[in-house]
């Protein structure tokens, strides 16, 4: 399973800038009640917690597998329209589980599963790019928007559906179309409901954006190209299980065994001490989507004006990503010698997919004779040393290795984090209204009917 060692964000290792062991088991009994009150709120589906089900549900999945053995073979790509909690984890998905140039191998490599490309945002020139790039005659487009009306994925979606239907007509132009949507109202259902598409799939109402990825939302472009979804979720259980998120009953204990949990306590205790960033850092390039992808996560989720007793507090950890070995180069600089204001997260592989070879040269040279594996590694390890030696806080999620089961755990370890974590700061971590309102400010600058009242308020700050 993955782990989580911590043991550099203790006073012993990291002096005043890190916490007591007492600290930390001083939350225990606080452990029993935030758990309970979890579990009370993943039990009614009317809350935002619908997520926590998912790999318990197995909502859909004989429809994308069903689906994915009739397109496999027609089609030769995927593009994936949408942005936000509808585009990042398909990202991650793809970049951890699959080959980094997957798009360049042949039908035959891929074994019949399709490239992917994901469009997730509006810049002219990256459209005009994927225009040429890709063949809309062998293109299937999954257009995926919970809301069913964001502004960027339907711009794009009437982009591509336009030459879409320039190339096939527009008769055929449904059997290339895939929609995920909410399941009540919203433009896409409309289109849905039209018969726009030849699949479609749900996004329960009781899961949000950035906590879709187990749904179809992830799981469709991740089947479509061949990853097992089945472990995915399969992991995610795991995890499930071993935290009890159905079970009120735990002890206080439990906690320490509760990695989830620990992981959000000690973000939280050390944000109280003015740790208020968090760096997540793979030592793999295959994990980075993922950083991409717990930034969301963290800042959507726990960046918050109000409390849940309506007092202004602005608070959230910001998430900040960065890539080892990469960024020694370019960051450690400023996380090493730089304030006192960050906490790092090491994600860490125990075994790559292969092993390489430093091979000997015309000259002598101490790294001839080693691997890249053996280098990767001992950067790693001097890193974390030269972090903690400067007393910066760190901890490290290690993967004994990547793969389907190990991504669906971190997947939901994560989530629950954050679930946790909202828990501890005290706020809604299941809304966005800062993203809200960003939406129709942009829906009253186009002109959209039913949102002219922004406008007003919106000319004050543009002025
Ligand atoms: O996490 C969220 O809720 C957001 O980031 C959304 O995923 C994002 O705004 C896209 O929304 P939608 O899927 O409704 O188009």
């Amino acid at each position: 399973m993955i782990q989580l060692n911590y043991k550099n964000c203790l006073d012993e290792k990291v002096g005043e800038h890190g916490l007591t062991l007492k600290e930390i088991e001083g939350y225990k009994e606080k452990f029993v009640e935030i758990h309970k009150n979890l579990v009370e709120k993943i039990k009614n589906p009317s809350l935002m917690l619908g997520w926590a089900k998912l790999p318990y549900e197995n909502f859909q999945v004989k429809e994308i597998l069903k689906m994915t053995s009739e397109v496999k073979n027609k089609f030769d790509t995927l593009l994936v329209l949408g942005i936000g909690g509808s585009a990042l984890g398909n990202i991650a998905l793809q970049t951890a589980l699959k080959d980094k140039f997957w798009n360049n191998l042949s039908k035959q490599q891929r074994k019949g599963y399709l490239k992917l490309y994901v469009f997730d945002n509006v810049d002219p020139d990256t459209a005009k790019s994927l225009l040429k790039e890709i063949d809309l005659k062998k293109t299937l487009i999954n257009v995926i928007s919970k809301a069913g009306d964001t502004a960027e994925t339907l711009a794009t979606f009437f982009i591509f559906y336009n030459e879409l239907v320039k190339k096939v007509g527009q008769k055929k132009a449904k059997k290339h179309i895939i929609i995920t949507t909410g399941t009540k109202t919203g433009f896409l259902r409309e289109l849905v409901n039209k018969g726009y598409s030849k699949y479609d799939f749900v996004i329960s109402e009781n899961v949000g954006g950035r906590f879709s990825v187990l749904s179809p939302v992830g799981l469709v472009s991740a089947s479509l190209t061949g990853i097992n979804i089945r472990k995915l979720l399969l992991g995610a259980k795991i995890i499930a299980d071993k935290y009890k998120v159905l079970e009120t009953n735990v002890k206080p204990d439990d906690m320490l065994e509760n990695e989830a949990f620990i992981f959000a306590l000690i973000n939280y205790l050390l944000y109280q001490k003015g740790k208020h960033i968090c760096v997540m850092m793979p030592y793999s390039d295959r994990l980075y989507g993922f950083a991409d992808w717990f930034r969301q996560l963290w800042a959507e989720s726990l960046g918050k004006e109000k409390d849940n007793n309506g007092k202004t507090v602005n608070v959230g950890p910001t998430p900040i990503k960065a890539l080892g070995v990469t960024d020694q180069h370019s960051q450690i600089q400023l996380y090493r010698e730089g304030p006192y204001d960050k906490i790092i997260v090491f994600l860490s592989v125990e075994k790559f997919s292969c092993e390489i070879k430093i091979p000997k040269f015309k000259e002598e040279h101490y790294l001839c004779g080693h691997t890249l594996n053996e280098l990767f590694k001992s950067e790693e390890k001097a890193t974390i040393a030269s972090l903690t030696q400067a007393k910066r806080p760190n901890l490290t999620i290690t993967f004994p290795k990547i793969d389907e089961e190990h991504i669906g755990q971190f997947i939901y370890m994560l989530e629950l984090t954050t679930a946790y974590a909202g828990e501890l700061f005290n706020i809604d971590a299941f809304n966005q209204p800062g993203v809200v309102l960003g939406k129709n400010y942009t829906y009253a600058l186009l002109g959209r009917k039913g949102y002219e009242k922004y406008l007003e308020e919106l000319r004050l700050f543009l002025e």
